[in-house]
């Protein structure tokens, strides 16, 4: 049968090489595709071959099969009676039948899959430090240089003819950050390994495969430590240092097996030496200086003989062990890497003489600059910043935030060249100070030709896999949604985030509350965003059920935060969040994990007021409200004109909808299930006594409060109300200018609430609006990221004088959810993707939208275009469909040009067309209920 089975994956892990997880029972996941014919899984069968975990004996491994009639292919239980164990190896392959019980071909190559360490046990080796005393732990802190020797000839190869080594594994982290080299060569390629967790519950380690890198003879390993999250500087107004400890410290055991079975165990003990590197500072806020005159001559080789070393190198001192109450993790996101190389697009000369790269591009990540020449002590100057005010680098955003890496040279004449190892920044512009190769002009111009050929920026984010793209026939927002992809990228490395460039890039759950159902639609994110959601469950713990507004949880040591603030829309982000996973994955595991977090969330809520409403948000609390509203002051971004307790009670009842649908979702009792139904239909049936006028007026008559009104489904969906409502909604529009009133409540939802309402002519003029506010005003400004506020740089180009003002947030970016779902027309019907539905919207002047989507089935993709019949008139014009539809799902197709007929379709290509008129009205559609 002509059907090939491809991209066999593990639970949510990238790619068909895992090693180090602790799933001992994975899911299992995998594509199908037929090369001709027509094919429906009927069946399948896996097979899988184990290793012994010890992988010590040379006997032929054991090769399991397990057949299954089941047309599912997407996250299929484990099918074999044994668990996994600790460094178990196990490959994988799966084949499928159809109808006529003939098989596939088995996929190939195999998936592979190996676990970590399992028990805390089977760590053997000690939290080693650098002696206590060498510096002031108040301040900021050098790396510190550990090494290794050991003789493998000796241990392993009694004739010293060879080491024939089966497997070597390096099981490794820090508190604080690290890279580790094996004789001399570098060991993986994560970047801020081991990545940021709630450090008091969770420290992530990392697995590597170094079987290639041992040699006969003497080894070295070797591991450059920096603080790094753990007790560098954090937080804003100064934050605070140390917060999870006031030294860094590194832990790692390699574990060696030669072919003839011994094994050879290299731990973290007092036989280390640890010294301090040329990373004098090494700050994710102010960034990373390289004194390249105290580098240690080869450090990390074993050349350098334990004998050898000099009085410089210390015996390394033994912490106490690591608290019992932290779990060492491989964590489920994942690793941070440098993702790709920006080549500079222009190098300008400042108005006070500054030399300025500008890399085309507001990134994250750092600058790597190459063939740097001059004398020994010299230094190369690196500041940071998103964009250029009067001409040079506009930094005031930053605020305390020095985003400044510094190289001090060794003076080899051949050239050096520099990149920081353990900071990042958020920038598009890179001044340069103190660059002297071919300085022989007098206007500059030679020393900035040569610096054109060895700068470049590197972007580093967590490793996700693109699933989504979007293309119209409009450019501007062609751009905008790459604007959404580039700050998802530079706010998704390690954690979510706010932002990436000032004295914050902090987990923020508001912003990720209302971003996450756009995030899902971009890349897949499952995994550092459930790694996440343990954190938030665990700070949520620390302050006895509220979640925090930030996590890991950076201000624990600020009184203010320790009062437990509970807040709308960011602490419900703990039910927004895995929610928008569950949709995206139909993984109900999620859900499981989170539900105690959910279920604290909704009981301490506090609730009730002086007037008797007993089930809304009490009035005392603090509100951010619609967060950043631009009606709002700029300097109050809280104050938006929409009632924010009436922001608050929308979301509230929106959770407790979700909470409705979870419950049945996870099967809980019909007690808990109903529990929740009445709490919803409580607190709704107060909020319309208080909010809402019998016909569907709002009491905040905001474009805010009718389109969360409207999506939220808090009006009756097809109610008059709800229809009223979206009439009222077009008429704030337009009498607007069709600018927009939205923070961060409304607008994710407000294009949306007039489509919804049949309002599609309006929401297209909102969607393509240039003045400011608007989406667009920041792409004919230039921007290459969302901005956070709508006018985060002024008309004028100059910076809006607010105090708060990144150029790269995410949560504005929320419209992208519609341009997929409406102006393309790709919707999700069901979690997971199995069911979805094209109906598409055209409207204003496009004549052209695609976009993809990477669901675990496979690939969707819709494409429509218009074409005009006569050559003399616009209208009438061809419509023409094209969709695929993978393996296992099917589409419910809606033409424009006959929106009350659906046509249902199975996987394969299909193409419809027919006749449409530009300029018609789109009628009330089918809703999709909240539960899609
Ligand atoms: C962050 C926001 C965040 C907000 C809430 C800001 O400083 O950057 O994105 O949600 O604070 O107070």
């Amino acid at each position: 049968m002509a059907v090939v089975v491809f991209d066999v994956q593990f639970e949510h892990y990238r790619g068909s090489r895992i090693v180090g997880i602790h799933e001992t029972r994975p899911r299992l996941s995998w594509k199908t595709r037929e090369k001709e014919g027509y094919f429906v899984q009927r069946g399948y069968e896996v097979e899988c071959t184990f290793t012994d975990s010890a992988n010590t004996t040379t006997g032929s491994p054991l090769v399991e099969y397990a057949q299954q009639t089941s047309s599912r292919s997407v996250m299929v239980p484990w099918p074999f009676e044994a668990a996994l164990s600790s460094r178990q190896q196990i490959s994988i392959r799966i084949r499928v039948f159809g109808d006529q019980g003939q098989f596939s071909p088995w996929s190939d190559p195999p998936s592979k899959l190996e676990l970590g360490l399992l028990d805390r046990s089977e760590w053997k080796g000690e939290r080693i430090a650098a002696p206590l005393g060498q510096h002031d732990t108040a301040g900021p802190s050098p790396e510190q240089l550990y090494r290794k020797t050991f003789d493998l000839s000796r241990t392993s190869c009694p004739d010293n003819i060879g080491l024939d080594v089966r497997r070597a594994r390096l099981y490794i982290t820090s508190q604080g950050v690290y890279e580790a080299e094996l004789n001399g060569t570098r060991i993986g390629d994560h970047f801020l390994a081991p990545g940021w967790t709630a450090y008091d519950a969770r420290l992530q380690y990392q697995t590597y495969d170094v079987t290639s890198a041992l040699r006969v003879g003497v080894n070295c390993l070797a591991v450059r430590v920096a603080e790094g999250w753990f007790s560098g500087r954090l937080g804003f107004e100064g934050g605070h240092r140390n917060i999870w400890g006031e030294q860094s410290a590194l832990l790692s055991q390699l574990e060696i097996i030669t072919t003839d079975g011994e094994k050879t165990t290299i731990v973290s003990d007092q036989s280390w030496h640890v010294t301090q590197g040329p990373i004098r500072l090494a700050e994710i806020y102010d960034g990373e200086h390289w004194d390249a005159t105290k580098e240690v001559a080869q450090w990390s080789s074993p050349a350098l003989s334990s004998e050898d070393l000099s009085p410089d190198w210390e015996p390394v001192a033994i912490l106490a062990p690591l608290a019992r109450s932290v779990e060492l993790t491989p964590g489920f996101a994942e690793p941070v890497r440098r993702i790709q190389v920006v080549k500079p697009v222009a190098l300008i000369m400042s108005p006070s003489g500054r030399h300025i790269v500008d890399f085309g591009q507001n990134l994250v990540g750092y600058v790597r600059v190459s063939n740097i020449r001059g004398p020994r002590d010299h230094k190369i100057t690196l500041r940071h910043a998103e964009v250029l005010e009067n001409g040079e680098l506009g930094t005031r955003p930053l605020r305390v935030c020095k985003a400044t890496d510094v190289y001090t040279l060794k003076g080899d004449p051949r050239g050096e060249s520099y990149e920081p190892r353990f900071t990042f920044h958020g920038f598009r512009y890179a001044e340069i100070e103190g660059w002297l190769v071919g300085a022989t002009d007098s206007a500059g111009e030679k020393t900035i030709t040569d610096l054109q050929y060895n700068i470049e920026a590197v972007v580093c984010h967590t490793d996700m896999k693109s699933t989504g793209s979007f293309v119209c026939s409009e450019p501007l927002l062609n751009k905008l949604h790459e604007n959404v992809v580039w700050s998802m990228r530079g706010n998704f490395l390690s954690v979510p985030t706010d932002c990436p460039q000032r004295d914050e890039r902090l987990g923020w759950t508001g912003d990720l509350a209302v971003f996450a159902p756009t995030a899902t639609l971009l890349y897949d994110c499952f995994g550092i965003v459930r790694n996440w959601l343990i954190d938030v469950a665990h700070d949520q713990k620390f302050l006895s059920g509220v979640p925090p507004m930030v996590s890991p949880n950076v201000t624990v040591k600020d009184p203010r935060w320790l009062r437990k603030v509970p807040c709308a829309i960011w602490h419900d982000a703990t039910i927004l969040v895995p929610w928008a996973l569950y949709l995206e994955t139909n993984d109900k595991g999620v859900l499981e994990q989170q539900w105690e977090s959910m279920v604290d969330w909704i009981r301490v809520l506090p609730r009730g007021d002086e007037e008797g409403r007993r089930h809304l948000w009490s009035t005392t609390p603090f509100q951010l409200g619609d967060w950043l509203d631009p009606t709002a002051p700029p300097d109050a971004p809280w104050r938006s004109p929409t009632d924010a307790l009436m922001v608050a009670n929308m979301f509230l009842i929106h959770s407790l909808d979700l909470m409705v649908l979870i419950t049945s979702a996870l099967a809980k009792p019909p007690t808990v299930r109903s529990h929740y139904v009445a709490e919803s239909r409580l607190a709704r049936s107060e909020f319309h006594a208080e909010y809402v006028t019998p016909r569907g007026r709002l009491t905040s008559d905001t474009q805010t409060a009718y389109a969360a009104a409207i999506c939220l489904e808090i009006l009756d969906p097809g109610s008059p109300q709800m229809c009223h409502a979206g009439a009222r909604l077009a008429h704030l529009t337009a009498r607007g200018d069709f600018r927009l009133a939205t923070g961060f409540a409304g607008t994710p939802y407000v294009c949306e609430a007039l489509a919804r309402t049949g309002h599609m002519k309006e929401a297209y003029a909102l969607l393509l609006e240039r003045q400011c506010p608007s989406w667009l005003y920041p792409v004919t400004m230039g921007a290459t990221t969302v901005w956070e506020r709508w006018d985060s740089m002024l008309p004028d180009g100059s910076i809006n004088p607010g105090e708060m003002t990144s150029f790269n947030h995410y949560a504005l970016g929320a419209i992208v959810k519609f341009m997929y779902e409406r102006v393309v027309g790709l919707q999700r019907l069901e979690p997971g993707w199995s069911r979805f539905r094209v109906s598409p919207m055209p409207g204003a002047e496009l004549d052209h939208a695609a976009a993809t989507h990477e669901t675990r089935f496979g690939l969707i993709s819709v494409e429509w275009k218009l074409a005009n019949l006569l050559t003399t008139s616009s209208t009438p014009q061809a419509f023409y469909l094209t969709i695929m539809v993978p393996h296992g799902t099917i589409a419910d197709v809606v033409l424009p040009t006959s929106p009350s007929h659906t046509q249902v379709v199975g996987p394969g290509t299909w193409t419809f067309s027919g006749t449409f008129v530009r300029g018609y009205e789109w009628p009330l559609k089918p809703l999709p209920r909240k539960s899609n």
